[in-house]
């Protein structure tokens, strides 16, 4: 993709990676609308980005995406890239007695059904525009799943299989298809303690990564591959597999 010129719109951006990106974006001059729910954080990043856009929705909402597409074509009717980042990642124990389904129905919802919604909503403008852009946030966790997000773990196998398939159906059109699969990064992802935990990779550290990357265009296959993701993408490639779903799954 272009890294200039660009009409950006990301989901989760109010926050981590999205934030990271969303204000990274920013900096290189892109016009840059942040979607999440929480208003104060859409406040603060607007003020603290001049020129950025926040707007407040729940992807869980369909109305809402549906309104916001409307919006967005009167708005920002440049826009060309779509950055479906929001997400969100919770702990299950499948072995208790009721398991709570609506844990699980939240990250399907969240993870899976509004990234396919968004999607749809804005694909026909993407189309319009002579260079498009789809990146879609997965996980090093599609690839070898830890056995106590197991949700989670699914839904993102379930987006890394969902977007090589748009990848096929847009060849041939002006939109490319990303997928931008994160290691663990110190967000507030799983809660307040990954901020500051030493083993996840620190957020600024992994932006810059991606940023390169984005700029050399070096993305085999249309995956974003920081280094530190490559021993879980590649495990099952390299005869690594158990040895690595045993380092996620310590006994
Ligand atoms: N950090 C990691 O270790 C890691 C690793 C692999 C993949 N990822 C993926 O990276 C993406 C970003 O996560 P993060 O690590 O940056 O965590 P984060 O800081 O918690 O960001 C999650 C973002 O998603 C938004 N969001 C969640 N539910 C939403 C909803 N119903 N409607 C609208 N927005 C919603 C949140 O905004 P509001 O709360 O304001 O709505 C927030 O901006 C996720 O897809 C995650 O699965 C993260």
């Amino acid at each position: 993709m272009e890294m200039t010129g660009n009409t950006i719109l990301i989901t989760g951006g109010t926050s981590g990676i999205g934030r990271g990106l969303a204000e990274a974006f920013h900096a290189l001059g892109n016009q840059v609308i942040v979607v999440g729910r929480r208003q104060a954080r859409l406040d603060k990043i607007t003020a603290a980005n001049p020129g950025m856009t926040g707007i407040q929705i729940d992807v869980q909402d369909h109305a809402a995406i549906e309104a916001l597409a409307v919006r967005v074509r009167q708005e920002f009717p440049a826009l060309n890239v779509l950055i479906n980042n929001a997400g969100i990642s919770r702990t299950e124990s499948l072995a208790e007695e009721p398991v709570d389904l609506a844990v699980s129905r939240d990250m399907i919802e969240t993870n899976i059904l509004s990234t396919m919604h968004m999607t749809a909503a804005l694909l026909p403008m993407l189309m319009a525009r002579p260079k498009a852009t789809i990146i879609t946030t997965t996980s090093g966790l599609a690839f070898v799943p830890r056995g106590n997000f197991p949700t989670y773990c699914a839904t993102k196998a379930f987006l890394h299989s969902w977007v090589q398939s748009l990848r096929v159906q847009l060849r041939g059109s002006p939109v490319e298809v990303l997928e931008l699969a994160p290691p663990y990064v110190q967000t507030e992802l799983a809660g307040e303690q990954q901020l500051t935990d030493p083993h996840a990779m620190p957020l600024g550290e992994y932006i810059a990564e991606v940023m390169q990357l984005l700029t050399e265009g070096d993305l085999p296959d249309g995956e974003i591959l920081v280094e530190r993701v490559k021993a879980a993408r590649w495990a099952e490639r390299d005869g690594e597999y158990a040895r690595q779903f045993a380092i996620f799954n310590p006994e």
